[in-house]
């Protein structure tokens, strides 16, 4: 039996609050790697030239199929033909890639006799690339690898390319995948698979379709504020969610709307950078710990489990955070100096759920089911209690209740349909709160 299963509830809260406090002092001790950045058009191409310098005997290039036809890795491949460095390919990566497939490439890169990765792709893709650089140099099975630092050897070296601007993945100490079998996402921590260096080349993301630029850029808007509003942050991490902040919602909008703005592409894709450099020191929140249940569950897209919740956790957790959301009301550009800060917070969750709208998210998860949501928000809460540094913790019943805010409208059938336009009052959902309630402020 696990000791903390003797407490009450309140009392794992409520230690587990403290624990997190010491954790931060140790996070704040570690020494976090940070890659050398290339960045603009073109800069796949610059790494490309790099990395053939670098003395590797044969690189694997980790990437999925649809990268691979749209000519993406093009650029980054002619560089390292043109600088003599021998690569192979495995382009099988599919979104939260399945142990499986992992374990596939795995056995490609040893095959091959390779002796460094490139992750090229979304966050599905550099996942993948991580857990193979990690598996290749520890001889133990992939399950066995999932938590912190249980690698005995350091991966091998591992170079990045994001083509989306969302995970942050290219700057991180995790690799998430998943478990088909245990309905489960794995995460592997170790500060040694942040890639030794990255590109963050804009050219690579024009062709990003508008849901999933929207759906991504929301995953790094939510990195930037839920480190932001964590009991880890230090001066660096909140300049950079500060930063990250400001940057999308000025720019997220017009990547949505103009693909090929070359512009707002790489200042999304710095600023999911940025979120990434945040949330690996500080942390994140109920909206991953939710959404990596709907991920696991449902398959669900990562970016849009969390921008179907982001609105919602917010709205819980503010009481506890008033000033820090107003800060990142006044970096959104959402109000101005002079306002107070409860009318600054407001204006934040406001703006969060304008974003939403106006990038095409829907308020509701399809797949969703009034039966899973037990076992969905025990597993949140479990996941959010031992991992995160989250300003306010939520009980079993507060956490189904949020979830259930995203249950889809029951489908009447047509006639009665057409009879009655009321809502069930379970699945009812609530109206925008006008106010944050100031009593309760401070963390539960
Ligand atoms: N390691 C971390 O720190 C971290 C952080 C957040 C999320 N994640 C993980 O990352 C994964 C999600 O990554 P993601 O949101 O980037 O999506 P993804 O990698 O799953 O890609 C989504 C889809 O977009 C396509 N795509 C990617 N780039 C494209 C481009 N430039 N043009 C056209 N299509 C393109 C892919 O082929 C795929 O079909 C999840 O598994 C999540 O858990 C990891
Ligand atoms: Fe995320």
């Amino acid at each position: 039996m696990n000791p903390t299963d003797l407490l009450s509830p309140a009392m794992r809260r409520k230690g587990m609050a403290t624990v997190m406090r010491g954790a931060s002092f140790v996070t704040r001790l570690l020494p976090f790697p940070q890659p050398t950045l290339m960045v603009g058009p073109g800069s796949s191409a610059r790494l490309g030239e790099s990395i053939a310098g670098m003395g590797h005997a044969k690189i694997l290039i980790v990437t999925d199929a649809i990268i691979v036809k749209l000519g993406l890795i093009k650029p980054l491949c002619d560089a390292l033909d043109a600088g003599g460095m021998p690569y192979v390919i495995f382009d099988k990566i599919t979104p939260d890639a399945p142990i499986p497939l992992i374990e596939e490439g795995l056995e490609f890169f040893k095959e091959q006799c390779c002796d460094a990765i490139i992750a090229f792709g979304g966050g599905s893709s550099m996942d993948a690339a991580k857990v193979i650089a990690v598996a290749a140099n520890n001889d133990k099975p992939l399950r066995e690898l999932a938590g912190y630092f249980k690698g005995r050897r350091s991966p091998v070296p591992i170079y990045a390319v994001p083509t989306t601007a969302g995970t942050g993945s290219e700057v991180t100490v995790a690799a998430v995948v998943s478990d088909p079998e245990r309905q489960q996402k794995l995460v592997i921590m170790d500060l040694r698979v942040v890639p030794r260096m990255a590109a963050l080349d804009p050219e690579l993301m024009t062709g990003l379709p508008p849901a999933i630029t929207a759906a991504t850029g929301i995953d790094a808007l939510t990195h930037a504020v839920e480190s932001f509003i964590g009991k880890w942050t230090t001066p660096y991490t909140e300049g950079m969610s500060l930063s990250a902040t400001g940057m999308i919602f000025e720019n997220l909008p017009v990547a949505y709307e103009d693909g090929k703005n070359l512009q707002a592409r790489e200042k999304m894709a710095l600023a999911s950078t940025y979120a990434g450099l945040a949330f690996t020191r500080a942390n994140v929140g109920y909206v991953h710990a939710i959404a990596h249940q709907f991920g696991a569950r449902y398959h669900t897209p990562h970016g849009l489990a969390n921008a179907i919740m982001l609105p919602h956790v917010l709205e819980y957790s503010a009481p506890a955070v008033i000033p820090q959301l107003a800060q990142l009301a006044l970096r959104a550009k959402l109000g101005e100096e002079d306002e107070d800060e409860d009318a600054l917070a407001l204006k934040f969750l406001d703006g969060v759920r304008a974003l939403n709208q106006r990038l095409g998210i829907p308020t509701t998860l399809e797949a969703l089911r009034e039966q899973d949501i037990p076992a969905l928000a025990e597993a949140a809460c479990h996941e959010a209690l031992i991992g995160y540094p989250v300003p306010r913790y939520m009980d079993q019943e507060t956490c189904e209740a949020i979830i259930r805010k995203v249950l889809p409208e029951p489908k009447a059938p047509a006639k009665a349909a057409a009879k009655t336009t009321a809502k069930s009052p379970a699945k009812r959902k609530p109206a925008a709160r006008k106010t944050v309630p100031r009593k309760t402020r401070q963390a539960a």
